[in-house]
C-alpha cells in the first residue's frame, strides 16, 4: 500500500526523565543503525518529558508527539498544553481523544474534534482516537459507535497529511485481549468508508488507520499485515526498547 506504516508509542503517564532519555535514545540508536526502514516511528511521552526526548532523538528519523493538546490557542487554562507549545518543542504529532482522556477528563466528540482542529492548525498531525467499550461491543453497537465517533471527532477539511485515525477498542487497552484479526480488519475497513464520507474517498484511501489495544511483539505481525491496518498505537509494549523495536520489525 501507499500508506507508510506508523509505529506509534503512547507512553501515557509513565517514567521519569532518566527513563525517557534511555528509551528514546535507545530507539533512536536502533533507527540510526537500521538505515532504511519500511515504517515511521513515533514516540509520545508525557508533556513534561518532551524536551528531554527531543534532545535524545536528535539526528534520528524518530518522530515526536504529544498525548493531548488544548483546543484553544492560549489563555487561562491552568495545567493545559497548547498545540503551538507542542510544535515549538519539536513535536510533529498530537494524540487527541484517547479513551483515557475521554473517560478521565470527560472529553466529548465535540471537544476531541476541536482539539484535533487546533493540532492541525498548528502544523501537527492529529492522531484521533476512537473505539467502543466492551458493553457497546456486546450490544452489537461496535460499528455504530465507531461511525459516530468518526463523524463527531474528525474535523471537516481533514486530510491524509494532517490526520491519522487510531482504532482502540477500549476493552483491549492494557488487558492482553484483542479482537480477532477478522474483526479488526472489518472495523478498519468500515472506518475508512466512514472517513470517506467526510473527507472524500481519495483522502480516506491515503489516511493511516492505526490499531491500538494490547499490540505486542507476539501479535503485531498478524495485525500489521491486515489490509486496512496501517500501523499501531502501542501502550505497554512501547515502554521497553526491545519490545517496541520488535513490534516495528513486524511491519
Ligand atoms: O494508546 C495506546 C493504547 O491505549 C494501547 O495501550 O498497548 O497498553 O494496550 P496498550
Amino acid at each position: 500500500t501507499a500508506r507508510r506504516t506508523l509505529i506509534a508509542g503512547n507512553w501515557k503517564m509513565n517514567g521519569l526523565s532518566a527513563d525517557a532519555k534511555a528509551l528514546a535514545g535507545g530507539l533512536a540508536e536502533k533507527l540510526k543503525a537500521a538505515g532504511e526502514v519500511n515504517f515511521e516511528m513515533l514516540v509520545c511521552p508525557p508533556a513534561i518529558m518532551i524536551p528531554v526526548v527531543a534532545a535524545a532523538i536528535s539526528g534520528s528519523t524518530m518522530q515526536l508527539g504529544g498525548q493531548d493538546n488544548h483546543m484553544n490557542e492560549k489563555g487561562a487554562h491552568t495545567g493545559d498544553t497548547s498545540a503551538a507549545m507542542l510544535k515549538d518543542a519539536g513535536c510533529g504529532y498530537a494524540i487527541v481523544g484517547h479513551s483515557e482522556r475521554r473517560t478521565d477528563h470527560g472529553e466529548s466528540d465535540e471537544v476531541v474534534k476541536a482539539k484535533a482542529a487546533a493540532a492541525q492548525a498548528n502544523g501537527l498531525v492529529a492522531v484521533v482516537c476512537i473505539g467502543e467499550t466492551e458493553a457497546q461491543r456486546d450490544a452489537g453497537k461496535t460499528l455504530d459507535v465507531n461511525g459516530s465517533q468518526i463523524a463527531g471527532s474528525v474535523p471537516d477539511g481533514s486530510t491524509s497529511a494532517n490526520t491519522v485515525i487510531a482504532y482502540e477498542p477500549v476493552w483491549a487497552i492494557g488487558t492482553g485481549r484483542t479482537p480477532t484479526s477478522a474483526e479488526v480488519q472489518d472495523v478498519h475497513a468500515f472506518i475508512r468508508a466512514e472517513l470517506a464520507k467526510k473527507i472524500g474517498q481519495a483522502e480516506a484511501d491515503k489516511t493511516r488507520i492505526l490499531y491500538g489495544g494490547s499490540m505486542n511483539p507476539k501479535n503485531a505481525k498478524e495485525l500489521l499485515a491486515l489490509a486496512d491496518v496501517d500501523g499501531g498505537l502501542i501502550g505497554g509494549a512501547s515502554l521497553k526498547v526491545d519490545d517496541f523495536w520488535a513490534v516495528a520489525q513486524s511491519a
